[in-house]
């Protein structure tokens, strides 16, 4: 039986992470994952040019039902850290929209830059290479793998969450979470595109390719939530920034409301303007908005586009902005684990140590990254819970 002071199961980005600074610290590791290729998540994030953290990562940033535990990880490895390393790898990086950190050359190049870090530290990686199962053995714990049998006090599942099935995503994590008696806050896709039924989306259908910036909102109660971001209409729903973000808050059943037009009032502005317009109302509204939504939207309420902005009647304009401005849709759903960027839910936290990311109920199991219950923003957020969570259990390992 070879024998391992941690084993971690899963290399994505928690678990290099992880298994480079537990072996730089001198623990002999052994790292293993099922895929044929290394790191695919972080290959193909940020449309491939990784957005690796965000400058401004707080916990506010995170959903959880145990809101406050990513902040001890999160303010002991800070976006500052993660970017030391980079820096030390001479790896160039750019800041695109509100503090997400972009590399220059490609997320190959944090890949590579991992990699580097697990040879740093004398890991063994085994890949591709199937799990089989995980028991209390003598001394810790025994994993079954496809190349035989491997020992170690401490176990780590690093394996993920369920988004991109075809790229390796399974739920062996909450799998054995359960064997060991954890409880597991029902996953659920987020950061997804929302769809809606035909009928509900065929007037909309015309915008797609359309994009502006919009407040979102969705949720209720203390879950109610906001986003000023952009939206993205589609043949099938909305998309983008606006969308993917209010997902994570969405639950089946409940609307979103969007106003197209944030920060001013529709309504007001265009009573006003009947006094000294000379414009058409379609005109006149795409002062504000896109002509195309503009358009639309004067159709679908059956105003006339063409009338001049003096006949116009005020209740006429009163729901228009009313309209344009709480605009509520259901969706019937999202398009799911083949399209979501992360999961939400996960192993619930209120059973692990918040500093070491260590099982309550079996002394020398950790998990971190995604499969935990912990899901940030868009915008570099979860990778810097798996940085930030590989950290804090490394120091532990
Ligand atoms: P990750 O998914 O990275 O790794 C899990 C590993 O476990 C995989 O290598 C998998 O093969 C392995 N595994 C699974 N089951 C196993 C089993 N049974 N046995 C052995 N191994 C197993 N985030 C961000 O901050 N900025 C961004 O730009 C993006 N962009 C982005 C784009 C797209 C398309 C997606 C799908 C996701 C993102 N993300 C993102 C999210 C980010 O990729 C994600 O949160 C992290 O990769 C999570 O890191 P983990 O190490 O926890 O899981």
């Amino acid at each position: 039986m070879l024998r391992y002071d941690a084993i971690l199961i899963g290399a994505g980005a928690a678990g290099l992470h992880c298994a480079a600074m537990a072996g730089q610290a001198g623990a002999r590791v052994l790292l293993i994952d099922h895929a044929p290729k290394l790191a695919e998540k972080i290959r193909i994030s940020g449309g491939g040019r990784c957005n690796f953290t965000n400058r401004d990562a707080t916990p506010a940033q995170f959903l959880s039902e145990n809101p406050h535990f990513c902040r001890s990880a999160l303010a002991r490895y800070t976006p500052q850290d993660f970017i030391a390393l980079l820096q030390r790898h001479g790896i160039g990086f750019h800041e695109k929209h509100r503090g997400q950190l972009f590399c220059d050359e490609g997320s190959e190049r944090i890949i590579e830059m991992l990699l580097a870090e697990c040879e740093a530290g004398g890991v063994e990686r085994w890949q591709p290479c199937a799990v089989r199962g995980v028991r209390r053995g003598e001394g810790g714990f025994e994993v079954e793998t496809d190349r035989g049998p491997a020992a170690a006090p401490r176990v780590v599942v690093a394996t993920g969450g369920l988004s991109i099935p075809k790229i390796g995503a399974t739920d062996f994590g909450y799998r054995l979470a359960r064997q060991f008696g954890h409880r597991i806050v029902e996953p659920r896709p987020a950061l997804v595109p929302l769809t809606f039924a035909a009928d509900t989306w065929a007037p909309f259908a015309a915008l797609a390719g359309l994009s502006l910036e919009v407040h979102i909102d969705a949720g209720s109660g203390k879950r109610r939530t906001r986003f000023l971001e952009d939206l993205l209409f589609t043949h099938r729903g909305l998309s983008g920034p606006a969308v993917l973000q209010i997902s994570s808050y969405w639950r089946p059943g409940e609307p979103v409301t969007i106003d197209l037009a944030p920060g001013r009032d529709l309504a007001a502005l265009l009573k006003a303007a009947k006094t000294r317009s000379k414009r058409q109302l379609g005109n006149e509204l795409a002062q504000h908005l896109p002509q195309r939504l503009a358009d639309t939207w004067l159709a679908r309420l059956g105003l006339d586009a063409t009338q001049a902005m003096p006949q116009v009647r005020d209740r006429d304009l009163d729901a228009l902005g009313a309209s344009l401005q709480a605009w509520q849709l259901l969706p019937d759903g999202s398009e799911g684990w083949r399209k979501a960027e992360v999961t939400a839910g996960g192993v619930d936290t209120r059973e692990l140590n918040q500093q070491t990311l260590e099982s309550r109920l079996q002394p020398g199991l950790h998990f971190i990254g995604e499969v935990v219950d912990v899901t940030g923003w868009l915008g570099g957020y979860n990778f810097q819970w798996a940085w930030a969570s590989a950290a804090a259990c490394a120091a532990a390992l």
